[in-house]
């Protein structure tokens, strides 16, 4: 009798540790990164306006050709530690208002 109950505690222990295992597992599949989601959601022209604003008055497109532009975005690039997606999508709107 007694053996009964200690493997039917044993699988019931088993089966809750799985389904804990995998309910946690699937949260980390729904995670996304915030700089991630902010440039899925934000155009160029927003994030040129929040991040160019943040130590200088943003330059307006048209102070720039698109062959300076592409220099000061990767000198800025660094300065306002941005990533690639943010920084490509500044870029673009830039070269497309100038
Ligand atoms: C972390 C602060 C910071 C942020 C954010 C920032 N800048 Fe700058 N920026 C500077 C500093 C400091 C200078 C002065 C030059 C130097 O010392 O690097 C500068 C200079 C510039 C210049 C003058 C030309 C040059 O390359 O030196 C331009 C144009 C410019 N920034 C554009 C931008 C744009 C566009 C953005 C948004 C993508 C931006 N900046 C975001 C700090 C920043």
């Amino acid at each position: 009798m007694k053996t009964i109950f200690k493997v039917f505690g044993g699988t019931l222990l088993l089966l809750l540790l799985s389904i804990s295992i995998v309910s946690c597992s699937a949260k980390k599949e729904v995670y996304t990164d915030v700089a991630n989601a902010n440039v899925i959601t934000k155009s160029g022209a927003q994030l040129w306006g929040e991040t160019c604003n943040r130590c200088h008055i943003a330059p307006s497109p048209s102070a720039y050709n698109d062959v300076d532009w592409n220099t000061i975005a990767l000198h800025m690039r660094v300065r306002a530690n941005l990533t690639e997606s943010e920084i490509t999508k500044i870029l673009e709107f830039l070269k497309s208002a100038n």
